[in-house]
């Protein structure tokens, strides 16, 4: 039974590893599932990522909705509260900088910000996953702290993890601050969770 901090490492290393070309190729079978998905039907607006540390490219899904013109948002660091993510309104001439870790994210701006509920979906980088929606994180617990009051909501986002493939764990070790997805979607699979 591995720790979390022995799987954050491991899957790390997993999808760290692939090369260029799988990269491509997984980020293009996603858009595919993504733009086929029946809950993604008719959404009017999706928070995404840029992807970093080997995480899955959701460009080419941002790509079509940007085409559908549907609006997305990107998260960024929250300025006052530690840990916690802002999702901003995320176009094709959003001035970008870089955040701390180095990821380019929008910059901040009062008028772009979005609520999480505003969202019909969230899309979600992890580290691991297993097959019940357990996700791990890179271990600040940014978006455990950004969406914990969220299940409350009259019509809160869904929570799509997205994944490579090796992400994938057996059972996941989990701790009560844990917000669970309710879906986990891989360039080979679509598991719904709740
Ligand atoms: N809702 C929350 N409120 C306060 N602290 C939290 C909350 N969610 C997570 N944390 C803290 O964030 C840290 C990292 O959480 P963890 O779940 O291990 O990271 P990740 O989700 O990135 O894998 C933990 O030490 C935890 O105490
Ligand atoms: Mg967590």
């Amino acid at each position: 039974m591995l720790t979390r901090t022995e799987w954050r490492q491991t899957l790390r290393k997993a999808r760290r590893d692939l090369t260029d070309e799988e990269q491509h190729q997984a980020a293009r079978l996603l858009a595919e599932t993504l733009t086929t998905l029946p809950e993604l039907r008719g959404v009017r607006r999706v928070a995404g990522y840029l992807a970093n540390d080997g995480e899955i490219s959701l460009a080419p899904y941002l790509a079509h909705l940007h085409e559908q013109n549907v609006c997305t948002s990107l998260p960024v660091l929250h300025p006052v509260s530690g840990n916690q993510l802002l999702f901003l309104d995320y176009h094709a001439t959003t001035p970008m900088v870089q955040n701390r870790f180095g990821i380019s994210e929008p910059a901040l701006d009062c008028q772009a910000i979005r609520l999480p509920q505003e969202h019909q979906a969230l899309l979600m980088p992890l580290v691991g996953f297993d097959d019940k929606g357990n996700r791990l994180g890179m271990g600040g617990g940014f978006y455990d702290r950004t969406l914990a009051n969220l299940a409350g909501l009259p019509r809160p986002p869904l929570l799509i993890g997205v994944a490579h493939e090796c992400q994938r764990a057996d059972s996941l070790p989990v701790m009560a601050w844990d917000v669970p997805l309710d879906m986990i979607v891989t360039p080979q699979q679509v598991l719904r969770c709740r």
